[in-house]
């Protein structure tokens, strides 16, 4: 592993050890590089009232933003296998807002890197900023 995947590796796995799962079980965390090479991590955050809890990806998105970030360069979510957690359909729509066709989404669980698919193909034909640009 490159010492960039390895730093996202490490604080995926940081933010997932103080994920708030206290009703599914499943913990997952979430880091990104932004454009400046900042990394952001965030975690799972459950609710009693279940729909209102948000994903790991969603939590690293808002450090970023919050960071002052605005481009996801590279992103890793880690979770339990044996199946590979990948993004929600909702996080890939969010992902999306910060990145490219080509940006890379590194699937891991705790003890490794399990798989790597690009925005595009877990995400194709998607709607994003640029088809607002001339409606805002
Ligand atoms: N979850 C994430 O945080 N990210 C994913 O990519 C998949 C699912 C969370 C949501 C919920 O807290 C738990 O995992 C079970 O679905």
């Amino acid at each position: 592993m490159n010492l960039d995947l390895q730093s996202l590796f490490d604080a995926a796995r940081a933010a997932r050890a103080l994920a708030y799962a206290p009703y599914s079980h499943f913990t997952v965390g979430a880091a990104l590089r932004d454009a400046e090479g900042t990394v952001h991590a965030g975690c799972n955050v459950e609710n009693a009232a279940y729909p209102v809890g948000t994903c790991a990806e969603a939590g690293a998105i808002a450090a970023m933003v919050a960071g002052g970030g605005r481009t996801i360069r590279e992103m890793l979510v880690m979770g339990a296998g044996p199946g590979l957690v990948t993004p929600c359909g909702a996080c890939r729509q969010r992902i999306r807002e910060f990145a490219a066709p080509e940006t890379v989404i590194h699937v891991a669980d705790g003890d490794g890197v399990l798989a790597r698919f690009t925005l595009g193909a877990l995400l194709p034909e998607s709607f994003g900023p640029e088809n607002l640009v001339r409606h805002a």
